[in-house]
Parts: C-alpha cells; structure tokens; sequence
C-alpha cells in the first residue's frame, strides 16, 4: 500500500517567526485528531524557504511530520553562492527535499538534466527528493501532456540510485496558484501515465509502491474529489498550506484505507 502524503509548499512565505506560530497552532490540532497514527499509512511534509529551516527541524524534530527544502544544489558542496547544500540539509536531518519545481524551472531556468543529477546527490546523502513534473497550458492544449511529463520523470529518475527513495508529485503549470484545478480525471489520466514509465523505469513492485501527488490549487473544497482517483497518493499544496485550518482540512482529506 502506498502512504497518502499531504505536503505544504511554503515557497518564499512566512518568518522564522510566523513559521514557529504556525506550528505551535498546527502539532496540537492534529496530535489530539489522530489523523497520523501508526495505523494510518500518512504523511505530513512542510517544504519550508531555507531561513525557516531551523525553526521546522526544531518544532518538528520529536514529531512523525516531515520537513524539507524546495531546493538544493546537485553538487554536495562548493563555489554556489546563494544554494543549499545536500551535504547541510542532510546534517540538519531535512528528510525531504524538492526537486524541479516548475517555479525552479520557469523562473529558475532548471534544466531536465540538473533534476536528474540533484536526485541522485540527495539520495547519496538519505534524503528523498519529490521530483516535481507538469505541462503548460500550451503544451496540454498541443496534447503533449504525456510527452512533457514523461520526458521530465525519465530526466529526473536517468541517475537515481533507487526507486525505493523517491516521490513523484504532478502538478500542471497551469492550475499552480491560478484556482483552475485539474479535472479529478485529468489528474489521474495523467498520474496512469506516470505510473506506467515508471513501472518501465523501475519495475511493477518499486512504481507500485512510489507515491504520486497531485498538486495545483488544491483546496479544502476539492481535495475529497480528487483524493477519490485511485492513482493520487496526496497532494502538493502552495495556497492553501499558508493558513493552519485550510491546510488541517486537506491533512484529513478520506482516502480510503489510508
Ligand atoms: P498552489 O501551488 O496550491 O498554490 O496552486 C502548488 C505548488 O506550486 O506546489
């Protein structure tokens, strides 16, 4: 059985300060819900910005919730002014880190190659990357949708030491910040696709077993929906990960079993 992963995207928001706040409202909240047991295959991942990073290993150090970067270099350490260090990231204890975020992309100029290398640099230091696909609206409406998304799994897994260490969130460029969702159908059409490279890439045990997110203006509004396609392991969430109700509202969307 695949774990159901809720996963905030923080982008560049919040303070040390406001991050703390946040947590001090959050833990209590879902400690006394039971959502996360050991019974319940979940996962709650905070993508934090860097400066913020202390306060999330700190607050989520003796807890089952995880916390990550949205980015890190591809070389351990170096001459890169201005990135995180796997090496650091793993010293700090970030059991998670994001990799090719469309933002890192578009804005960044991240390259399918550079995703390729930086997952294999976090999984030769333990931690997991979440490789981050998703067309543009051009390219869905050119019907390239399946050609982008496996292109971007392939370039992202070409150096991956193991299948067993990663997580896949597909999150179509166009429903990112913008309130227009993926269809609930649109969303597992394309999470099939993925799923099947990934079984070629990997074998059936190993892509059976790797979690899949969907990500793109999930809301508490809608998460039910989505949650209901049989390929969707969870959700990526930017907007609504900002405020402790909303984000507590998607940490206990049903998924059945889970
Ligand atoms: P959104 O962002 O939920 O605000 O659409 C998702 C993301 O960019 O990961």
């Amino acid at each position: 059985m695949r774990p159901f992963v809720i996963a905030a995207n923080w982008k560049m928001q919040k303070s040390p300060r406001e991050a703390s706040e946040f947590f001090k409202a959050f833990l209590p909240k879902l400690d006394s819900s039971g959502v996360v047991t050991k019974a319940l295959a979940r996962k709650i991942i905070f993508f934090v910005p860097a400066l913020d990073m202390a306060v999330a290993a700190e607050a989520l150090k003796s807890t089952t919730v995880g916390w990550g970067a949205q980015n890190s270099h591809f070389e351990l350490k170096g001459a890169f002014t201005g990135e995180n260090s796997p090496a650091v990231l793993a010293e700090l204890g970030a059991p998670y880190v994001l990799v090719g975020h469309s933002e890192r992309r578009a804005i960044f100029h991240e390259t399918d190659v550079e995703t390729g290398k930086k997952v294999k640099t976090l999984q030769s230091v333990g931690i997991t990357p979440m490789l981050c696909v998703g067309e543009s609206l051009s390219e869905r409406e050119s019907n390239s949708t399946s050609d982008v998304i496996v292109r971007q799994l392939r370039a992202g897994l070409a150096e991956r030491e193991t299948l067993k260490q990663v997580m896949i969130a597909y999150e179509p460029v166009w429903a990112i910040g913008t309130g227009k969702v993926a269809t609930p159908e649109q969303a597992n059409e394309a999470h099939s696709v993925l799923r099947k490279a990934l079984r070629e890439i990997g074998g059936a045990a190993l892509a059976d077993a790797t979690p899949i997110l969907y990500g793109g203006s999930v809301k508490p509004d809608n998460c039910a929906e989505i949650a209901r396609q049989p390929e969707i392991d969870g959700f990526l969430v930017g907007g609504a990960s900002l405020e402790v109700d909303s984000f507590f509202a998607l940490c206990q969307t049903p998924k059945a079993n889970v």
